[in-house]
């Protein structure tokens, strides 16, 4: 199969096409989303939370990304791959933002970097854009800034507030970016939204207008503390770990695991000479 580029999810957007996204940490889930026909990857920084155990993203620095990014590509030949900028990796300057950017692609291997913000990001995003960088926009609901809006909370709920996000995505389409994922908005502001802009919107929280919806692995797979709201269990992995988990225990104690075929054996001539040799 052809390998998924921006151009294929703007060429699904104008085909009215949805976009199936979704985030993976690790080389052998890359590779099951991957098989499942996802048309895009994103290493997310949400693997803070999800997979290292911190209360939000803050503390996830760009070496764990590349780490993961890395393990995420050996996993992936076909969907685009998006790799996130942590916090602060992009904040700062327009140069650190460049460096960082280009070490998700050269180092981790990604086709693409997403990063959080509106206008206040545009002039960063249109440097990325004109070094080489595809830059995907994080808008809306944006949990690198958790503080500031004193918790996680839906974005655009007022008429000020919804004209700042159209504004927001409006700059970040103006700055050359290929994809804007809205995160908890109001369904009705995301489809005016997804109107409005020409590049494929990736929904989060956000309704059924965007151009495609994305969600986190394990919120999908039952392995998540506490999954949002917006997001719907596919599976329940995490039962079905846990009973995986109580029988090996139950068999380790009962002597029942390991069996004899699990075990390494060795002739009995063989075994006599050992026995000798180790004054048995
Ligand atoms: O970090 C992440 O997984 C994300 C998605 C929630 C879009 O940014």
């Amino acid at each position: 199969m052809e390998p998924v580029t921006i151009q294929t999810l703007q060429a699904m957007k104008a085909r009215g096409e949805p976009i199936a996204m979704l985030t993976a940490y690790d080389t052998p889930t890359a590779r099951l989303v991957e098989e499942a026909g996802i048309d895009a990857i994103l290493v997310g920084d949400s693997l803070g939370m999800v997979v290292h155990g911190h209360a939000n993203t803050l503390p996830v620095t760009m070496d764990t990304m590349v780490l993961h990014c890395q393990a995420v590509r050996r996993g992936v030949s076909r969907a685009l791959t998006i790799g996130d900028m942590p916090y602060m990796s992009y904040q700062l300057s327009v140069e650190e933002a460049k460096r960082n950017a280009a070490r998700l692609l050269a180092e981790g291997g990604m086709d693409a970097v997403k990063l959080e913000g509106g206008q206040h990001m545009a002039a960063t995003v249109r440097a990325l854009v004109e070094i080489g960088i595809a830059v995907q926009g994080h808008i809306g609901l944006t949990p690198q800034s958790v503080s500031a809006f004193g918790g996680y909370r839906v974005q655009g709920k007022s008429a000020e507030a919804a004209r700042r996000l159209l504004d927001d995505a409006l700059a970040l389409e103006q700055a050359g970016a290929f994809s804007l994922v809205l995160e908890g908005v109001p369904d009705r502001l995301a489809a005016l939204i997804t109107r409005r802009v020409t590049i494929p919107t990736i929904g989060i929280g956000a309704g059924a207008g965007c151009d495609g919806q994305v969600l986190v692995l394990h919120d999908l797979l039952g392995l998540s503390a506490h999954a949002p709201k917006f997001a719907r269990r596919y599976a329940d992995l995490g039962a079905v770990m846990r009973q995986a988990f109580e029988a090996f225990r139950e068999d380790v104690r009962s002597r029942a695991f390991p069996a004899s075929e699990h075990a390494y054996t060795i002739d009995d001539q063989t075994w006599q000479e050992i026995e000798s040799a180790l004054g048995e």
